[in-house]
């Protein structure tokens, strides 16, 4: 019996779960909100694949490799790009309806691509189509598990994952904490971490408040290696308003234009492609602008897109405008940049495979090297899909499995996290490593980060019921804030999402991957010396292919 626990219920999750459940394994999939809840369901701009005439995977690749400034691993871009149609139309068959117009799948173009290859669905709302028709999948499989007519799928929502258990340098399964509010460890034979990312690091985020990381901080204190912490992307483009909504990069794509606060056209200065430039310039660009006009946002200018195309084609960045009172078919709109993605993560090979035996990492919780130091707009909904399907490639190959084997092995005790002041973390982290960063500064977050993480374990019963979550998801945070800042003052260079005022240009001698990995004791509650607590090591090796995937 192959017994696989899925964390996360973004679009990587779920294809994980499926795929692994029709390929004969037991699969318990967990997520910490409702099963719909995720990163992916946000997005709006669409998923990029080499699937026209005028496309082709060499240009996508090349596209990949350029905006990801010297870091991406080609050996996974290539495979991103190759298998990424392939994926798409997987989705396709899942129930992912993208839109068409008269001559076919509609297309988009993005930031840094040379052709219009993203596709999309409801016009900016992407994500939740493909989560639609995911969970819809997911659920019909659960039921058929339930009816016991073949499929092996149990579902668990509202179920945290708190920790990795490691026995002999193997994982081994994971502590979880329940709905109600019980931890429970549960055995498996292969864990697929597909957390997301944790834009919660940041007070400024295109992400729901669920994206606190918990995959990268579990797998990191279970030992395994992580790497590109320092390359946190942030959108350039975020509505300026309470709760940052995303304004799409395809919108600029369109034709919208940036302006600063006098009505300039700033970024013709910076950048041949002007607002379609890789994101990470367009967002340094706006940072920039906005210290000189006082911290005020830039511009966005769609006015010339005519109100029928905003609507249609951005119905979702059409609502979040309206909620704001303002009508983007006759004004500018107030935009900055926000916390949107992390191109690091857990180390992983081609096939999702971490540097622990037993652990895989697929989707924003992983780093394979597809993104190097700046992902590539609407790659990152395709690496989900294209290395999900991977890691279940990968797997250990099913056993027969007999009925009602129960994966749950019984409640598991442990203290709570220091408590930790979560708008404090997200505050020094954008002062210290945001946008625009100095070694000075991020010098300085690492003292206080570490004095943060000395204070002392409350009792059980210092931290309310409801909020036992929440604590967790603090403790993720505070240990992920550390090693952040640790590997970003390891990096003394600028290269892509990652500026050091000190350090303005690329240094060529330091233009590779460094992955870390804990080598004292990181438990929640002890504070080595940031970089002393890290070992670096870079391991990668590309085995050969597994078998052909089984068509869903
Ligand atoms: C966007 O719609 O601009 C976001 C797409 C992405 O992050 O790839």
């Amino acid at each position: 019996m192959t017994r696989v626990l899925v964390v996360g219920s973004g679009l990587a999750g779920l294809i994980a779960a499926v795929r692994a459940t029709d390929a004969g394994h037991q699969v318990t999939l967990v997520t910490k909100a409702a099963l719909p809840d995720s990163n992916t369901r946000w997005a709006q701009g669409g998923i990029a694949a080499a699937m026209f005439p005028d496309d082709s995977v060499k240009s996508h690749v090349q596209d990949t490799l350029r905006a990801g400034a010297g870091l991406c691993d080609p050996v996974a871009v290539h495979v991103l790009c190759s298998e990424g149609p392939a994926r798409v139309r997987d989705l396709i068959r899942f129930g992912v309806d993208f839109d068409r117009d008269e001559s076919g799948v509609t297309r988009g173009l993005e930031a840094a691509h040379s052709r219009s290859r993203v596709l999309h669905a409801g016009g900016d709302a992407t994500g939740a189509a493909i989560e639609a028709a995911l969970v819809a999948t997911v659920r019909e499989r659960a039921a058929r598990s339930l009816r016991g007519v073949g499929a092996r799928l149990r579902v668990q929502e509202h179920t945290m994952l708190v920790d990795l258990t490691v026995q002999d340098g193997r994982v081994t399964g994971a502590v979880l904490l329940g709905p109600d509010e019980a931890l429970r460890t549960i055995l498996a034979d292969t864990v697929i971490l597909a957390t997301g990312g944790a834009g919660e690091l940041f007070p400024h985020t295109t992400n729901p408040a669920l994206a606190t990381g918990d995959g990268v901080a579990a797998a990191w204190r279970a030992g395994a290696s992580v790497a590109d912490l320092e390359f946190y992307q942030f959108h350039p483009t975020a509505l300026a308003v309470p709760g940052t909504p995303l304004v799409s990069e395809a919108v600029r794509g369109e034709g919208a234009v940036l302006r600063n606060a006098l009505g300039h056209r700033f970024m013709l200065d910076l950048h041949p492609d002007a607002e379609l430039a890789p994101r990470d310039i367009v967002a340094r660009g706006i940072a920039r602008e906005m210290t000189r006009q006082g911290g005020e946002p830039v511009r966005l200018d769609a006015t010339g897109l005519g109100r029928e195309l905003l609507e249609r084609r951005f119905p979702t960045i059409t609502a979040a405008c309206r909620a704001a009172d303002l009508d983007w078919a006759v004004e500018s709109i107030p935009v900055a940049p926000a916390a949107h993605y992390w191109m690091g993560g857990v180390l992983t090979d081609i096939w999702g495979r971490t540097s622990l035996p037993g652990l895989f990492a697929v989707g924003e919780v992983a780093r394979t090297g597809a993104h190097g130091a700046n992902r590539l707009a609407s790659n990152s909904l395709l690496e989900a899909a294209v290395f999900a399907d991977r890691a279940v490639r990968a797997l250990p190959l099913p056993v027969r499995v007999s009925a009602g084997v129960s994966v749950v092995t019984g409640s598991t005790t442990g203290g709570l996290p220091a408590s930790v002041d979560r708008d404090a973390v997200q505050q020094l982290m954008w002062e210290c490593a945001g946008v625009l960063r100095s070694g000075e500064k991020l010098a300085e977050a690492s003292v206080t980060l570490a004095d943060w993480a000395t204070r002392p374990t409350g009792p059980d019963e210092t931290i309310a019921p409801n909020m036992r979550v929440r604590a967790y998801e603090d403790a993720n945070l505070l240990d992920l804030a550390r090693v952040t800042v640790a590997s970003a003052l390891a990096r003394e260079e600028s290269r892509g999402a990652h500026h050091r005022s000190d350090y303005p240009d690329g240094r060529l001698e330091l233009a590779r991957t460094v992955a870390w990995t804990r080598t004292v004791a990181w438990n929640r509650g002890t504070a080595p010396d940031t970089a002393d607590g890290m070992r670096s090591t870079l391991n990668l090796d590309h085995p050969t292919e597994a078998e052909e995937a089984i068509a869903c």
